[in-house]
Formats: C-alpha cells, structure tokens, sequence
C-alpha cells in the first residue's frame, strides 16, 4: 500500500483544507445524522459535517493526517470521533451510517468491494463517492496505482446491492484554489440510497 504517512509527511497540509464541493452540495441536502467519512485525510470534510449537525466518524490509516485533522477540529471547537484503520480492515458497525462519505479514495477493485462501503449504510442513508474523472491518465505508468482498477463512483454504482437506487451519478467540474489535487478539474459523482 502506498505510505501516506509519508506523503503526508512531506508537507505541513496536503489538501486545501477546505470541504469537498461535491460533499457540500450534496450533504447539504440532506437531513443530519450519523456520517462516516472514509479516508478522512486531514479532516476538512469531517469538521464541515461536524459544523452542519452530523455526528461524524473519520476513518483514516495516516496517523499523521489524523494528528492534523484532529489539530483543526479543536481549533474549529468541535469533535470529531477519529478511527485509525483501513477501510474493510477497522471495526466499523454495519448498516448503522446514516452518510457514508468516500472522496477520493486509493481504492481498487483487486484489494476491495463495493460491499466494504455499501454494507455500513443504515436503511434510508445514502453513500457518497468521488473520484477524479481523470483518474486513468493520473495513473500513468510509474504511478503506484498503474494498472490497477479504480473501485471508484461508476465501479460502486455497478457493484450497488439489491436494496439501493442510485440518486445521481455525473460528471461535475470542480475547482480547488490549492493543495495537491488542485489540478484535478472534474468529478465523477455517485449519490446511492439505501431505500430498505
Ligand atoms: C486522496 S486522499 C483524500 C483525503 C480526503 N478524503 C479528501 O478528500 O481530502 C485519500 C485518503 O484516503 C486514505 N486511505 C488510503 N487507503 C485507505 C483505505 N483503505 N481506507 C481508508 N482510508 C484510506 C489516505 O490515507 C488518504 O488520507
């Protein structure tokens, strides 16, 4: 696995700090409750739920990004439960997350499944995924990820369960003044419902 220790390491901040658009837009339109945000990072998503009413659970491997995100929630006045673990690794409760939230995420189709995030959903959540629309170019070759499958919004939308109805799955722009992924300029968006 790619050591993102490390790479948070070799900045003070590597995001922007600021919340994902497509998470404000999104969550915004949705009723408070409990949210799980999947590689919290440094903790910008996590703090901007916490802000809105969610109780929120940040799930995050870096103890570095967690160190951080953890700074910025005391500095904002809020707390945010932090796990340190890996998704399909750490001890998460099933089906009991109103928003499961995953932007972003280094994962693959050959090393997860769609069910890893599917499966903590409580009946009438909703599942967020996002990824960036040119992962495949991203991942050239060199790249830790090269050659590797993206579980990303279209694979999860393909993979959804008996019991979720996807809300939306787009393509959006996005704009991100600054931080590593500022150069990403699109989105693809998965909103998934767990209607039973
Ligand atoms: C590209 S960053 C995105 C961080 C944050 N979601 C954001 O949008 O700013 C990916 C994050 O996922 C974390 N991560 C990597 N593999 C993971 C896994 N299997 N389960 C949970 N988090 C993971 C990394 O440590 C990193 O913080």
């Amino acid at each position: 696995m790619h050591d993102w220790d490390e790479a948070y390491g070799e900045s003070e901040a590597m995001w922007s700090g600021n919340p994902n658009a497509a998470l404000v837009t999104e969550a915004g339109r949705l009723s408070p409750g409990l949210a799980l945000d999947v590689g919290s990072g440094e903790g910008a998503d996590a703090i901007w739920l916490e802000q809105q009413g969610w109780e929120v659970v940040g799930l995050e491997p870096s103890s570095v990004a967690i160190g951080r995100a953890a700074a910025a929630a005391k500095r904002a006045g809020i707390e945010v439960e932090w796990v340190h673990g890996e998704l399909g690794r750490a001890f998460l409760p099933h089906a009991e997350y109103d928003l499961v939230s995953a932007c972003y995420l280094p994962l693959f189709t050959d090393s997860h499944e769609p069910s890893q995030l599917t499966g903590l959903v409580a009946p009438g959540g909703h599942l967020l995924v996002v990824h960036h629309a040119d992962w495949d170019s991203h991942a050239h070759e060199g790249h830790p990820a090269h050659g590797r499958e993206l579980l990303g919004p279209g694979k999860v939308a393909d993979g959804l369960p008996d019991g979720f109805e996807i809300v939306l799955l787009e393509a959006r722009e996005r704009e991100v003044a600054h931080g590593a992924g500022a150069h990403h300029r699109d989105d693809i968006v998965l909103l998934a419902r767990r209607v039973r």
